[in-house]
């Protein structure tokens, strides 16, 4: 009999066509909604592999729910905490993401919204369509200068390498923070390394490039918020969970720090009555980091060939 590979969400029918005949492909046929859980629980069972996003939460109970003969978990992202791993490697299921691809198209997206968030673009392109943009004015829509200012990274992993390698570009001082110190990457990219307290207080734009979980779980908390310069932003496109809300909220209201752009939440999607979106000094997209047609297809081909792997019982490219 054929081998089983569930898809929680659609992918693109040429993705698909990578689907050898000896594999019987189920999908949840829908591109624009995540699977309702007892959907996905019924329609896991037999599976030998599943390909998954982050909008799933891939507990035991999905495992067990899918049966004995689950050997990997797939996902297409590069953050797997919505993957219980422990249970997962209990059960000698192998887990898979998609780090890499999405690195280079992920740093653009970082270095596109600490410019958007400096210079204001959002609320000065809302002002020209809503009719306000009357005369050339010397004092209006004013930002603040990216370049010879210092950015500072938390983490320094390859999409913190890569928005350094951007940020040198633009002639910035890069200091980093990370646990685990990495002097090559110091020479080859010219970053300092600094404790967090220091980077905190002499950065510009503080910029966390850190994976979510509890290791890193408010991490920017209202301690933190408060050692950042006043006219310092906070640019987070990694985890919302690194984050405290409830404290960078405070800190934008009593104008403790001067903005924030952020493409991730605690909780996505963010509320529309959420007080952030009434912030008029913060940038708010809807988690679009590796969004190009180009690093959403790579990564969609690349969770397929990780699933396909495994279940050929072959090592897959990107094992967690
Ligand atoms: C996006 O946030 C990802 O983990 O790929
Ligand atoms: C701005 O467009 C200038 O010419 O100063």
């Amino acid at each position: 009999t054929r081998l089983k590979l569930f898809v929680t969400r659609q992918l693109p029918r040429d993705v698909c066509d990578a689907v050898p005949a000896d594999v019987s492909l189920a999908m949840y046929e829908h591109e624009k909604q995540a699977i309702p859980r007892e959907e996905l629980l019924a329609r896991v069972a037999g599976a030998r592999g599943i390909v998954t996003m982050l909008t799933e939460r891939i507990d035991e109970e999905v495992m067990n729910a899918a049966g004995p003969q689950l050997a990997v978990i797939s996902t297409m992202s590069v953050g797997f905490e919505h993957i219980d791993r422990g249970a997962a490697a209990q059960r000698g299921i192998v887990v898979c993401h998609t780090p890499d691809v999405l690195t280079e198209t992920t740093a653009d997206l970082v270095f596109a919204l600490l410019l958007a968030t400096a210079r204001q673009l959002p609320q000065a392109e809302r002002a020209l369509r809503e009719g306000q943009w009357g005369t050339w004015q010397p004092f209006q829509f004013l930002g603040t200068d990216v370049h010879g200012k210092t950015i500072g990274l938390l983490g320094m992993g390859g999409i913190a390498q890569a928005v350094a390698r951007r940020a040198r570009g633009f002639g910035m001082r890069i200091l980093y923070w990370s646990r685990s110190r990495k002097s090559d990457v110091e020479e080859t990219l010219g970053v300092t390394y600094s404790d967090l307290t220091t980077l905190l207080q002499a950065s510009d734009f503080v910029v966390p490039l850190l994976p979510g979980g509890d290791a890193t779980r408010h991490l920017i908390d209202q301690h933190a918020l408060s050692r950042m310069k006043r006219n310092a932003m906070l640019i987070n496109a990694s985890r919302g969970s690194v984050v405290d809300e409830d404290a960078l909220l405070q800190a934008l209201q009593t104008r403790a720090i001067a903005g924030a752009g952020l493409d991730v939440f605690a909780r996505e999607p963010i509320a529309l009555t959420h007080p952030l979106l009434r912030e008029e000094r913060v940038v708010l997209l809807p988690h679009i980091g590796s969004a190009t047609l180009e690093t959403r297809t790579s990564m969609a081909r690349r969770a397929l060939e990780n699933a396909l792997l495994v279940m050929r019982g072959e090592a897959p490219f990107d094992r967690v």
